[in-house]
């Protein structure tokens, strides 16, 4: 248990990170159940804040469903859209494909239980949205997870969340987390695709990394201009 990992571990582990992307273009093979599971219980072996464990999972297949949810999504990214005014930026905007709802053979909606444990969870008390928080611990395990299974995941966040909560019949004590479509990808790109077609770029970490306070460049990242003293 306290034995360190080995080198080729560790570095498993770093390329999982790196490798990891969100995908929306998925082939229609369904993912084996034992591999599911495993995605599954690596979710559920995250951290939570006063080991709350809020989250749930529900799995959806049902198409009828799903076309139900793909509809949802069509009304709020038009309305997302529209709010673009630069017509360059707007036309990129219009050519991305930002779900795989339909393709992917499997959506996992991922939940927040609000009430677990209410009314003490302990260390929720003085930060209640830490419960939020460690749900979304759980979806990163799972992402990774798939990674290394070779599955892909894709975040959906352009809903109108009361309306998919409704549509998904979830209790009022309950709230949307995340919205994933899961699947076989056609690809895992080397970038991001948001980077790729010139949306966005990574920032530079030497210019997030601070020092003490806020704004302070920390000395790490060749910053040791900023600091002499260190
Ligand atoms: C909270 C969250 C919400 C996201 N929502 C969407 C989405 O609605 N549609 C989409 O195509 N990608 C969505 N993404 C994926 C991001 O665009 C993606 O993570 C980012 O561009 C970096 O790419 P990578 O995940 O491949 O490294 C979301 C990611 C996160 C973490």
């Amino acid at each position: 248990m306290n034995e360190p990992f080995s080198q080729a571990e560790r570095q498993a582990l770093y390329r999982v990170m790196e490798l990891r992307r969100d995908i929306r273009h998925f082939s229609s093979e369904p993912i084996p159940t034992e591999i599911l599971e495993r995605i599954l219980e690596a979710a559920h072996i995250a951290p939570s804040v006063g080991f709350m464990q809020p989250w749930n999972f529900i799995l959806i297949s049902s198409l009828q469903i799903r076309q139900s949810i793909k509809t949802l999504f069509e009304e709020t990214n038009r309305a997302e859209l529209a709010k673009i005014t630069e017509q360059e930026r707007k036309e990129l905007y219009r050519s991305l494909k930002l779900e795989g709802i339909l393709e992917a053979p499997l959506n996992i909606a991922v939940t927040c239980d609000r009430e677990r444990d209410a009314p003490f969870v302990l260390g929720r008390g003085a930060m209640p949205e830490m419960d939020l928080f460690s749900t979304c611990l759980a979806i990163e395990n799972l992402w990774l997870a798939a990674r290394a299974e070779g599955i892909g995941i894709g975040w959906v966040s352009l809903f109108d969340r009361p309306s998919l909560e409704k549509l998904l019949e979830l209790p009022p004590n309950v709230r949307l987390v995340a919205y994933l479509c899961a699947g076989y990808p056609l690809e895992f790109r080397a970038k991001p695709l948001l980077e790729e077609v010139g949306w966005k770029n990574r920032l530079n970490l030497a210019n997030l990394v601070y020092h003490d306070k806020w704004g302070e460049i920390s000395p790490l990242f060749g910053n040791e201009k900023n600091h002499p003293s260190l």
